[in-house]
């Protein structure tokens, strides 16, 4: 392949997803730390919340939005749900041609490597039912237990506009109470939403007793890519197939978007 085709891939976008703003908590590092990559983000709100759905929804899903950016000539997809990453990566994984990277399993050997021994996990109920968590840590060290908990209403208290309130706190209380009868060393926050939850999660424990996994996603991101070699600053589009004006007001904790979403109706 000449130098010149090779460039020319290596600029195209990486493509985004989540079921909503939660994606934003790892696109924000992400855009941080490779500025001059070009990005698409899409939100598919019409779908929210990812964590009730059944294994072929989510199969689906996960298809038309990664057939989405294969038109759209990707040269990767970030898959920044834990959701999609738990049910419909490793039914999709081999039926593209560019590279896709799931939040879980691409942060598991690190998190494997932190020398705890207990490790609570907060996520979807689709990502507990599945125990991805579970099975991906304990692949690097099976002697770490592992426990997940589902707290089905955190991604509508984000997605609600929420945080910060009674109904908030008294969730964040309630599985906090239940996950601190097996007394984790730390908790990986296990669904891209809940970094959200940080100011509420912290009026309990310290910032310290979380993980929230974008930081060490994108730094494996970071080392396997064919990175851009533009020093100029990357372009960026949105995509949300509903609810454009509540994607940006409720990502604003995370990432300015400046331009109103495109909807888009994948079916
Ligand atoms: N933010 C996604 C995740 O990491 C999906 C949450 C949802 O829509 O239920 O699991």
């Amino acid at each position: 392949m000449s130098t010149l085709s090779q460039n020319n891939i290596n600029s195209r976008p990486i493509g985004f997803f989540d079921s909503g703003v939660g994606g934003l908590s790892v696109y924000s590092k992400f855009r941080k730390a490779l500025p001059n990559e070009n990005t698409l983000y899409f939100g598919d709100l019409a779908h929210l919340p990812y964590g009730n759905k059944s294994f072929d929804e989510l199969v689906g899903y996960a298809r038309n939005i990664l057939n989405f950016y294969k038109n759209l000539e990707v040269k990767a997809v970030v898959i920044a749900c834990n959701t999609s990453s738990a049910q419909a990566y490793e039914i999709v994984k081999n039926e593209y041609d560019f590279k896709i990277y799931p939040i879980i399993q691409s942060c598991a050997k690190v998190i494997s490597e932190m020398k705890l021994s207990k490790i609570g996990v907060f996520a979807t109920l689709a990502t507990v039912k599945s125990l991805a968590y579970t099975r991906e840590i304990q692949k690097f060290n099976s002697k770490i237990s592992v426990m997940e908990i589902a707290c089905p209403d955190w991604v509508e208290i984000v997605e609600g506009g929420l945080l910060g309130s009674k109904i908030s706190f008294k969730s964040v209380k309630k599985h906090l109470d239940e996950m601190m009868q097996f007394n984790p060393d730390k908790i990986i926050l296990g669904c891209t939403h809940y970094p959200y939850l940080l100011g509420d999660l912290t009026k309990f424990y310290p910032k310290d007793k979380f993980i929230d996994p974008s930081g060490i996603f994108v730094d494996f991101i970071k080392s396997d890519l064919d990175l851009n070699k533009n020093d100029i600053i990357g372009y960026e589009k949105f995509f949300v197939s509903a609810d454009a004006e509540k994607f940006v007001n409720n990502g604003k904790i995370f990432y300015e978007v400046k331009n109103l979403p495109e909807i888009i109706n994948l079916g």
